[in-house]
């Protein structure tokens, strides 16, 4: 099969998130597994200097009026992923990162560059001879691709099967109606049951109602996005579409994330090495000038400051444990709030919290493999993939049962490989974190517990067949 796949964000060659992860490893598994796959993503500043060399360039010229659109063919040097840069100097070089400036607000013409982006893609999905190659499949990704769904259908030429595949329903890429004039999209698609959205106008929703299948990255989040709790102001869309709406667990790309082949780590192990462990602990601890008793354990955070992520629970139910003698090692960033509230934790604790404001990648594999548990009390969690990591690392995930984290982990019985609560308040955190702190003491019911973890397989070879039959059904109509 041929698919066109579209994202926002691609790792290796630019991250905010999940959806790059995803969006660099799933078309890699679905190549492994013989299907052919271009990606398409915006040539955000830097991102020639990663990619291979331009192949050649396609001029689709300038329908919005912010000078010409250039496809620029090339491939990802790390696996050899055939993608398309759009280029457009007005829309994409510029300081930042790809949603927001460098003050951590939203471009104001947000709606045009993704509209732009929607735009080819939609354009390159249906017209296959410009680049002597035509997809069987278009698969859009969240809000920033969904607008192509959109087109397709103003164009009123649709004949390829869209699928849009749901990361987070919480960032709906809507945007004021007197923006609208800038799309190039017709207003007969404004409707209720278009991508009207309470009064503005959505991409994610375009996205969700003109696709032919819906996914969204776990079976849980699936189900949880029906409801009005957790679906976003979206639900009854969904429950319209319910029909043609599946969840498929994301996966992880082993390759990167395993401590037996992490380059990132001061020293790899694995189930027969584990105790080797307490080297990638004692060096984080070192490298954050931490009280380095290795009989105590280490909490850590990876993850973007956000209301999503619940870490506002963290910082009220920690001090009991940071008193036990636990310690904290954060990375992330965010909310301003947040933020400030974490420093102010390591002011106080400065010998058993350590916090680092940023986002460095590198880092992120080095607390994976160096900490004991790791904290995630998401209020919501469509898939999650920092508890996959953790897992993979003998690090015990401490999560808050809903989405992906539901369906990945496990407190009791045979599968347990972490700690799980159930209501988003402090009281329930604590209660796991506890939980968590005395099972640490009890080396070898913690050891089964991280052999456990250790052996569970969430790669994506597990969920392409998935895909494929997905892919497939869409063809078969
Ligand atoms: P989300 O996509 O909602 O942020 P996921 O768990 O799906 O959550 O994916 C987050 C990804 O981003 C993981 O690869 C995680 O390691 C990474 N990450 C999050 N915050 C940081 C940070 N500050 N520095 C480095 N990596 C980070
Ligand atoms: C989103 C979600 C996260 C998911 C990621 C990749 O950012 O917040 O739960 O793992 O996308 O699908």
């Amino acid at each position: 099969m041929k698919i066109l796949f579209a994202a926002s964000e691609i790792y290796p060659l630019i991250k905010t998130g999940g959806l790059a992860d995803v969006s660099g490893a799933l078309p890699v598994a679905l190549r492994n597994k013989g299907h052919e796959i271009k990606l398409i993503m915006p040539a955000y500043q830097g991102i020639l200097e990663k990619v291979a060399p331009i192949k050649q360039t396609i001029n689709l010229g300038n329908p919005f009026g912010v000078g010409d659109l250039l496809l620029l063919e090339t491939h990802i040097p790390e696996n050899g992923t055939p993608i398309w840069l759009l280029q457009c100097q007005a829309l994409y070089e510029r300081n930042g990162g790809p949603y927001l400036d460098q003050d951590g607000i939203d471009f104001q013409d947000n709606h045009i560059r993704f509209a732009a982006l929607s735009w080819a893609t939609a354009r390159l999905a249906l017209h296959g001879h410009l680049i002597n190659w035509q997809a069987d499949i278009l698969h859009l990704n969240d809000w920033q691709t969904g607008f192509a769904a959109a087109y397709l259908e103003s164009w009123k030429v649709k004949h390829i099967p869209v699928v849009t595949t749901v990361h987070n329903l919480r960032y709906n890429g809507s945007f004021d109606m007197d923006q609208f004039a800038d799309m190039q999209l017709s207003p007969e698609l404004l409707s209720l049951h278009g991508m009207e959205f309470y009064g503005r106008f959505s991409g994610l929703k375009s996205g969700l109602v003109f696709a032919d299948a819906i996914t969204t990255v776990s079976p849980t989040y699936a189900k949880e996005i029906l409801t009005s709790e957790y679906g976003d102001g979206l639900d009854g869309t969904l429950r319209a579409h319910q029909d043609k709406l599946v969840g498929i667990l994301n996966g992880v790309d082993y390759d990167q994330w395993s401590p037996e082949k992490d380059a990132l780590i001061p020293l790899n192990y694995g189930l027969d090495t584990l105790h080797q462990k307490n080297h990638n602990k004692l060096a984080l601890l070192e490298e954050n000038a931490l009280s380095e008793d290795i009989q105590q354990p280490v909490f850590g955070v990876i993850s973007r400051l956000t209301e999503q992520k619940g870490l506002d629970l963290v910082l009220e139910a920690m001090p009991e444990l940071i008193e036990k003698g636990a310690r904290l090692v954060v990375l992330g960033s965010g909310d301003k709030h947040l933020e400030a509230g974490y420093l102010a934790l390591q002011e106080r604790y400065p010998a058993q919290v350590s916090v680092r404001i940023g986002y460095f990648e590198d880092y992120s594999h080095r607390i994976q493999a160096g900490i004991d548990a790791l904290i995630i009390p998401s209020r919501f969690e469509p898939c999650g993939l920092t508890q996959l990591y953790a897992l993979k690392y003998g690090t015990l995930p401490v999560v808050r049962q809903t989405g992906g984290l539901a369906d990945t982990v496990f407190e009791d019985g045979d599968r347990a490989n972490g700690f799980v609560f159930k209501e988003a308040n402090s009281n329930d955190l604590s209660a796991a974190l506890l939980r968590c702190m005395t099972c640490f003491y009890d080396t070898q019911s913690w050891q089964a517990k991280q052999i456990n973890a250790m052996q569970y397989d969430y790669s994506w070879e597990a969920v392409t067949g998935q895909w494929v039959d997905l892919y497939q059904s869409l063809l078969n109509r």
